[in-house]
This record gives structure tokens, sequence and C-alpha cells, in this order.
């Protein structure tokens, strides 16, 4: 079933029309200033293309999780200037999420005019799925277009719940063109990957992305894995990994996926060790077989940095998710730089490469290869769902495109 999509409705018909947009304007902030932009910038072209086809739109998203209960440091507020930045025209704050004041804002909008909503997780029917506040959220607009790639994870009032209402009433739930474009680049890496499909995995913990590996393995050429989830697999090789990060728990699972893999689950052969895991540790590089006792393994090594390059150098298609060590701390950092920067080449090459959000994000950021991959996902938790075949319940309710043509 395809999904309906904002981009193949006409402009014209959007005229005067209400929008009701969910977006991912999860951002996080410093105070009462925008630290990171990146979500907002990612909302601008859907907001864009209904403002400039003459629409009203009245735009939601949660900030943080306030708990159900309106908390001024989760205020949507200081996302609005950027938004007006962004767009260069006015966007209004609401005076709150629902209510009669804010259904008096919604009627007095004019064509091409935002309001922003306040934090719909201010209100407790918003993680619960309140049908009666996804109702009251549906009574917005007259087109639900969901945009937050980012929270389609999430069966909430504002996401899952508003989009069921809207069709029950006889409109439409289109996704937006952010939410298009992510599920068209992890789809289509997932479902049609032109090969070798190569797919990192990084990250603390086995247990956090088993679903993935489990999805994953079946599909990929070749399976690198990195981060303090590689220590397992170390540990279940019978190696020593003296005091290093590791899930004993899962070492058994770990084994029983190196058997399935066989060749196509790539480990380290060295990894950066310390005394500890600090900014000023002093690391050394180490043969997989020569970790001390005591010591700590905080990185991938360079001989592991080169095979894992040649591989992805001759990759076409590259799906990334999770660090290769610490790299917030300098002397872990050479890992993940190097395979960010061989993914970039590999990209530049004419691979299609797709970072997963969250982590990997700031990692591509570190490494300087922002510009030089394929997709950067907006969504953390909501790429891991959809990498590990999860059907995302956000999009799920969205309208079919029959329904919409
Ligand atoms: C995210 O940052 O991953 C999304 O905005 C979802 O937020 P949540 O994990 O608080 O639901």
């Amino acid at each position: 079933m395809k999904n309906a999509l904002l981009s193949a409705l006409d402009p014209a018909t959007l005229r005067g029309r209400t929008a009701l947009v969910r977006a991912d304007l999860n951002v996080p902030l410093d105070g009462a200033r925008v630290a990171d932009d990146t979500r907002i910038r990612a909302s601008l072209p859907t907001l864009r293309l209904l403002v400039e086809a003459g629409a009203k739109v009245v735009l939601t998203s949660h900030l943080g999780r306030p708990k159900g209960e309106p908390n001024p440091a989760f205020s949507l507020a200081p996302v609005a200037p950027e938004l007006e930045r962004g767009l260069g025209r006015p966007v209004r704050m609401a005076s709150g999420t629902v209510g009669e004041a804010v259904a008096a804002e919604v009627a007095a909008l004019e064509e091409g005019e935002i309001l922003l909503l306040e934090n719909t997780r201010f209100l407790p029917g918003e993680t619960a799925n309140d049908p009666e506040l996804a109702a009251e959220l549906a009574g917005y607009g007259d087109l639900f277009v969901h945009d937050a790639f980012g929270t389609a994870h999430r069966a909430h009032a504002s996401t899952e719940g508003v989009a069921r209402v809207v069709r029950e009433r006889g409109g439409h739930a289109v996704a937006g063109l952010l939410l298009e474009k992510e599920l068209s680049f992890l789809g289509d890496a997932l479902d049609a990957p032109e090969r070798p499909f190569v797919a990192v995995l990084g990250g603390a913990k086995i247990s956090g992305k088993i679903d993935v590996v489990e999805a994953l393995l079946p599909r990929v050429d070749r399976l690198l894995i990195g981060g303090a989830m590689a220590n397992t697999f170390l540990l279940a090789l019978g190696l020593e990994v003296g005091d290093s990060l590791v899930e004993p728990d899962r070492v058994e699972m770990a084994k029983e996926l190196m058997d399935r893999a066989a060749d196509r689950l790539v480990l380290p052969v060295d990894v950066r060790v310390g005394a500890e895991i600090a900014p000023e540790a002093e690391v050394r590089a180490a043969e997989r077989t020569e970790v001390g006792p005591g010591e700590k393994i905080g990185d991938i090594g360079p001989r592991s940095v080169a095979i894992y390059g040649e591989i992805l150098r001759e990759a076409r298609t590259i799906v990334w998710n999770g660090p290769m060590g610490v790299f917030e701390l300098e002397p872990y950092r050479q890992g993940t730089v190097g395979v960010a920067q061989a993914v970039a080449i590999a990209t530049e090459a004419g691979a299609v490469s797709v970072l997963g959000g969250g982590d990997s994000a700031a990692a591509a950021e570190v490494a300087g290869v922002t510009d030089r991959v394929s997709h950067i996902s907006t969504g953390g938790g909501a790429s891991l769902e959809f990498l590990a075949g999860a059907t995302l319940p956000g999009v799920a309710a969205l309208s079919d495109a029959e329904e919409v043509a």
C-alpha cells in the first residue's frame, strides 16, 4: 500500500484550506535558545509549499518529555522565531495546545499564515493517544499533513490518532515532504538496494539493536560492527576485553549471530584501548587479541578502519547507525571519523548512503561529512524501528495514495 503524499496534491487545491501539520520540532534547547535547528530546517519545505499555495497552517509538535502538564521549560515558543527566520514570514505562537482560545486563533488564520500550537505533551491525552484530544486537533484542519518522521514510531494523539479521525471524517491524511523523503531513502535502501549493500552498526549495546541486526542480516552483503556492542562479540570469541563495556547476558546471542552470519558479519580486528574512557586518556592501538586486563576499549583500531574503509568504498548502498567508538572524546574519535570519511568517499563515487539520526548525525558532524552523505535521518528511535522492519504507526494511519487521487 502506498501512502498519500502532499507532493502529489495539486497545489491549486490547497488555497484557502486549513492544513494541520504535525512536525517533529523536538529540538534541544539551551535555556530559551534553540541549540540545534536541524529538525526545524528539515520541516521548512513542507511549510513553504503549503503557505506558498495559500493554505492556512496549524502546526503541532511535542518538545521533550514534559509528562502531560504545562511546563515552560518545554515550551515551543523559542521555535517560532527560528521558523520565521527560515521561512521569511511571521509564525504566530498560539496561546495553548487546544481549547476555545486556540480554536478562535485557528479560525482567524488568513491564507498563507502559520499558527504554532503549544507542546502537545503538555496534555496527558497526547501520549495516551486519547481519541478526544485527537478529535479536537483534527477539528483544526481539513487536511492532515504528517511530516514528523522522528515521531512516526509513536502512536500518539497528534500523530496516529489525528490521522485516523481525519480519515473517519472523510478527510485526507498525507505524508509531508520530509516524511516522504525519509521513507523513500530508508525504504529504498532496505527494499531495493543496489549491491554491494553494506550496513554499519555501532553504539553501546547489542540489546538495543538486536532487532536491527536480525532484520538487516538477511538483506546486506556485509554488516560492519563497531562501538561497545563489538566488545560483546569479542567476548563471545573468547577474547580478553579487560574492563570494557560489555553485555555478558548477550554473549550467547552474539555467538548465535556470528554462526548464522558467517563472513557477512565483520568485527574489528584491532581496537583503541586506554586505562580509562576520558578526554585526557592515554590510548594505544592493540590487536583484538592483545587487550590487557583492566584496559578499556573505546574505539575500533586503525587496521579495522582500513578494512571497513575498503569494504565501504566498494559499496553501492550504505546504511549507518551508531558511532564506532566514544567519538565525543578526542582520544576515541578516529574510528568514527575514519568510517565517516569512507562513507563520504563512497557516496562521492556514486553510492547511496543513509545515516540514522541521533548519535550518527552528531558523529557525521564531528567527522565533517554532513554534506557529503546522501541522507541523514531526522529520526533516532524512528529510524531504528524502521530499519528493524517495524510498521511505524504514524505512517500506517495515513491515507492510501488511491484514496486521495
Ligand atoms: C525523538 O527525538 O526521537 C523524537 O522526537 C521522539 O521523541 P520521544 O522519544 O520523546 O518520543
